[in-house]
């Protein structure tokens, strides 16, 4: 019988998608924000919802943190923490995106550079979302216009950068060929595991670190 090893416990694979649902609300009434007519216009539903919205995809996180804090802390650690292994993944990175060359990637632990380079942005681009939100949202009447055209172009930027790097994510995650070898990892997210194969191919150090345990 093929192998399973466990990658994301349950707790982590709620909030994954709990924050999936809040950014996919926010990408949807964000648009209609921005598009400003008819009944999807600004002072409709559409922004009482990215508000609500707004506030889970902030607030998840935090809840994640108390919940389980030991793997919240390992992740976010693992997140600011670079080393020669990331530089050398770097390098063979456009081999193995676009030529679906994995011989030169190096051992990869529990987040490859690439899923931690995704992390590290949501961290870095979540409290830009909220300072330029928390202006337009309470401060909105009585700011200067100029900084209220300013919060409006920053989360504005700021959203197209996170959309482009979601869609990588997706492609990367779920879609690209090699990602899709020996189960894939999109069932890490469903059921939390992925085959030994795949650890063993994807996440080579961390594999070798479970085994030994
Ligand atoms: C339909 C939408 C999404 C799908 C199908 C998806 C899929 C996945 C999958 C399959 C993984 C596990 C990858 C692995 O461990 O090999 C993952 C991890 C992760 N996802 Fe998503 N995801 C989605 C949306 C999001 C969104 C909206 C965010 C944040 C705003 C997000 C943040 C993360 C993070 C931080 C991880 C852990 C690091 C990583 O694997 O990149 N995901 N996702």
């Amino acid at each position: 019988m093929e192998q399973s090893v466990q990658k994301y416990t349950k707790v982590a694979r709620i909030f994954h998608w709990v924050h999936t649902g809040a950014f996919l609300l926010l990408v949807i009434t964000g648009i209609f924000l921005f598009v400003n007519a008819g009944f999807v216009a600004q002072d409709s539903w559409s922004r009482l919802l990215h508000r609500i919205a707004a506030v889970i995809f902030v607030v998840a996180p935090f809840v994640q943190l108390f919940a389980n804090r030991k793997t919240a802390v390992a992740s976010l650690k693992s997140v600011f923490t670079w080393g020669v292994d990331d530089l050398k993944w770097a390098m063979a990175m456009p081999r193995y995106y676009f030529l679906a060359d994995e011989e030169a990637m190096p051992p990869q632990d529990e987040m490859n550079t690439g899923q931690k380079m995704w992390y590290f942005i949501i961290v870095v681009l979540s409290p830009i979302f909220v300072i330029t939100g928390i202006l337009m949202w309470f401060f909105g009447n009585i700011l200067p216009s100029a900084v209220f055209q300013w919060s409006v172009f920053v989360h504005d930027v700021a959203f197209i950068f996170i959309f482009l790097m979601f869609l990588v994510h997706i492609y990367l995650g779920v879609i690209h060929p090699l990602m899709r070898q020996h189960g894939g990892s999109f069932r890490s997210m469903v059921d939390g595991t992925v085959t030994a194969e795949y650890a063993k191919s994807h996440h080579g150090k961390w594999y070798e670190r479970i085994i030994k345990k």
